[in-house]
């Protein structure tokens, strides 16, 4: 009865914690508005708080304090892994809503004594307050979405508005006055300022970002990206750049530079009617050898681990040759087909989330082989409420990026134990409602990443989780009944 009581307690602060992404924006829109009504009266010189900003301040204030506690909640219950960005967020919102709170009394206080410090601490404390609040949601956006996420769509709108610049330095063999390189329909970034370039440069990928990539977004991407494929051709998703077309020619054939349409195609003279670009001057000498050594390599794409929290940010860099891209795309295409949500973590990241849940019909171990191409990518997993069980799971052993899994309400049973102890990433694993024991939570003792393992409503017993906790005190065993 009481393991019932505390179970409803956690529904309703995990309801409280998802309400907060909602609650956040009250404060952030009251706040800059009281700020900027408050700046109007002071520009007008009239005397004494706001009445507007006032009533604005007092309610974000009451819904700040709501809205800190419900992010505390969410970080836990989402199991969102500490890292400095969560410390950052955390601790800008909580110390924004205790600014509120305190702004709020002064400006309370204030409105009778215009000429109090407390009407003084109004003012320069609400300034703060909105200051605060937009870098609180700065980190919100980071947080949610990854790094960069408002950052560098901030740069890519710079390059657009600055494309002309772009198509100089392709030419001039200057890559480095791109700011940031993009191929939006794999979802892969990679800086090429200089101190990026510096880190990727002995890479192979490198060699993509560098000289290859800024050719295809100044002479290419026009007629072939997301937005236009003509002749069938998107150079932002590889997948379809070394597909056979109906011919059996493939635009790029990695490894096999003269059997690549593309680069017949790029040292065609002007006057014949499949040279390429379809327009304007022909690629120099120096941007077709880059092509040329490109797909001779390989053509190997970089990719950056897209992190989001610190542990992520510290896998090493990794590249995906081209037929790896490949079955990432096609592995991505099969499972939206079938319904599952597959996106990458962050707009630029390669890692890959993929949420199998509120598939019907009801995702099973038939559906697993879906996953195979995208395992290498993947970090976090969602298949609860799915019919897989542990037939389905031995799939997971590709996934060595795997940070954090749910199983829970799955068909998943004792004998798992050992397979997710080998997951080299796994930091957070929800196996509740599943039919698991003692001797399952014990096996994962094995395991050197895990962080967090939630075991509610299962059969594992009070007993076996002490004797856990006791022998890995690193990690914690949420049982419901703490
Ligand atoms: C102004 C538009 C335009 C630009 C710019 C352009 N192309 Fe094309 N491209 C086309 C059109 C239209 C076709 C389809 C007709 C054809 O096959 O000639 C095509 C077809 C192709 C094909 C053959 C696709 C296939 O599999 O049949 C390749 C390869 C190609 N382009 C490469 C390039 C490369 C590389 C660049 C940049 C250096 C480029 N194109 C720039 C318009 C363009």
């Amino acid at each position: 009865m009481l393991a019932e009581t505390i179970d409803l307690t956690d529904a309703w602060l995990r309801l409280l914690g998802r309400l907060h992404p909602i609650l956040v924006h009250f404060p952030i829109a009251l706040v800059i508005s009281a700020a900027c009504a408050e700046a109007v009266r002071a520009v007008r010189r009239a005397p004494g708080p706001s009445p507007f900003a006032l009533t604005s301040v007092v309610i974000g204030a009451s819904v700040a304090l709501v809205a800190a506690t419900s992010g505390w909640q969410n970080a836990f219950f989402e199991g969102v892994e500490a890292g400095p960005d969560l410390f950052i967020h955390r601790w800008t919102g909580v110390v924004t809503a205790g600014l509120l709170a305190v702004v709020a009394y002064c400006g309370v206080r204030g409105r009778s004594r215009p000429d109090s410090l407390e009407f003084g601490f109004w003012r320069v404390g609400l300034t703060l307050s909105a200051l605060a609040v937009t870098g609180a949601g700065y980190f919100g956006g980071e947080l949610a979405y990854g790094e960069g996420y408002i950052g560098k769509a901030f740069w890519s709108a710079m390059r657009m508005s600055t494309q002309a610049d772009v198509e100089v330095a392709a030419d001039a063999q200057t890559p480095a006055v791109v700011p940031v390189v993009e191929v939006a329909g794999v979802g892969e970034v990679a800086k090429v300022g200089e101190t990026a370039q510096g880190e990727v440069s002995h890479s192979a990928g490198s060699q993509f970002v560098t000289e290859v990539l800024p050719v295809f977004e100044s002479r290419c991407y026009e007629c072939h990206s997301n937005k236009k494929s003509k002749g069938g051709l998107n150079l932002e998703v590889m997948a379809t750049a070394t597909e056979p077309d109906e011919q059996g020619r493939r635009a790029i054939d990695p490894g096999n530079v003269d059997a690549s349409e593309m680069v017949r195609r790029i040292e065609l003279p002007a006057d014949n009617e499949d040279a390429m670009p379809a327009d304007g001057a022909r690629l120099t000498a120096a941007q077709i050898g880059a092509i040329r050594k490109w797909i001779g390599d390989g053509a190997p794409v970089a990719v950056s681990p897209g992190a989001v929290s610190g542990e992520r940010r510290e896998l090493p860099e990794q590249f995906l040759s081209a037929q790896q891209q490949c079955d990432v795309d096609l592995a991505v295409k099969a499972l939206t087909d079938r319904g599952v949500l597959a996106l990458p973590v962050s707009l630029e990241s390669h890692a890959y989330e993929v949420n199998a849940s509120l598939v019907r019909p009801k995702f099973s171990d038939a559906d697993m082989p879906l996953m195979a191409g995208v395992c290498c990518a993947i970090t976090n997993l969602n298949l609860a409420r799915t019919q897989v069980g542990n037939d389905g799971l031995t799939c997971l052993s590709q996934m060595p990026r795997l940070v954090r899994l749910r199983l829970d309400r799955t068909q998943v049973g004792p004998g798992c134990a050992e397979l997710l102890a080998s997951l080299p990433k796994l930091e957070v694993l929800n196996l509740c409602g599943t039919a698991i024991d003692d001797r399952t939570l014990l096996g994962l003792a094995a395991s050197r990443s895990l962080q967090r393992i939630f075991v509610w409503d299962t059969k594992v017993t009070d007993d076996a989780a002490i004797k856990f906790r006791l022998e890995n005190p690193g990690v914690q065993v949420i049982t419901g009944r703490e």
